[in-house]
């Protein structure tokens, strides 16, 4: 039994105090590892964004909205987890400064963008033994082209697996996956639904989990 950390769902980013930036991200993805954890019989730690799924019975969910408030948690966390999945939509940009107050109609608003962290790249500086899988959306049709492209951020995010997917699975009941790891080439995992492809990372997890050793400090668990 693993304590697995996922993330999930969208971040917004907040303009003023009624408006924000996010994107369309349903947490799908993110629910269903997190209901597949579960049934294998694995602790959740799911850092949820704001979805309109119920999350499932039995993880503990950490409710957040903003990128800052999702690495915190995040962050708070990691250290009790055995494995980390980031299955949330992450907005890679926030405006510079929410308006205390609502901005009125009238004049142009010239938004600027600042980057928000990269949460999987964050936690990879302290992965220690821990497994870490993510997922990499990869518009190039050619597909050496994007393994290329996903094995870089696998590099950079000190991931043990990624998930390739294309845009067509955003919104979608199912997509077409392939499935990276540290080492050997890219499984084509086909069209899977995305309760397939749950299943199908965690089995990957599980098994990096039986070769990592030895197992993380657990000394600071009650
Ligand atoms: N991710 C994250 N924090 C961010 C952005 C992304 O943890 N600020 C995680 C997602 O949860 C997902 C993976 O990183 O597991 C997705 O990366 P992706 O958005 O595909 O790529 P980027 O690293 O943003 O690179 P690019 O936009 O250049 O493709």
């Amino acid at each position: 039994v693993a304590r697995i950390l996922i993330t999930c769902g969208p971040t917004r980013e907040p303009l003023d105090p009624v408006r924000y930036l996010s994107n369309s991200s349903s947490g799908r993805t993110g629910l269903l590892l997190a209901e597949e954890a579960l049934r294998r019989g694995h602790r959740v730690d799911l850092v949820l964004g704001p979805v309109g799924l119920a999350p499932p019975a039995g993880a503990r969910v950490i409710p957040v909205v903003t990128c800052a408030e999702m690495l915190a948690a995040c962050r708070e966390a990691h250290p009790r987890s055995d494995a980390v999945i980031g299955a949330a939509a992450v907005c890679d940009f926030r405006p510079r400064a929410a308006s205390t107050e609502k901005r009125r109609r009238g004049a142009p608003w010239l938004l600027e963008l600042v980057p928000n962290p990269d949460i999987l790249e964050d936690l990879g500086k302290r992965k220690g033994p821990r497994v870490h899988a993510g997922f990499a959306l990869e518009t190039e049709s050619e597909p050496d082209a994007a393994i290329a492209h996903a094995r870089e951020k696998l590099e950079k995010k000190r991931l043990d697996w990624v998930v390739i997917n294309s845009p067509e699975a955003l919104g979608g009941e199912e997509g077409f996956y392939l499935l990276l790891g540290r080492e050997g080439p890219a499984r084509n995992l086909g069209r899977l639904r995305k309760s397939e492809l749950a299943s199908a990372l965690l089995e990957a997890v599980e098994n990096s989990l039986k070769r990592s050793a030895p197992e993380p400090d657990k000394s600071d668990r009650v």
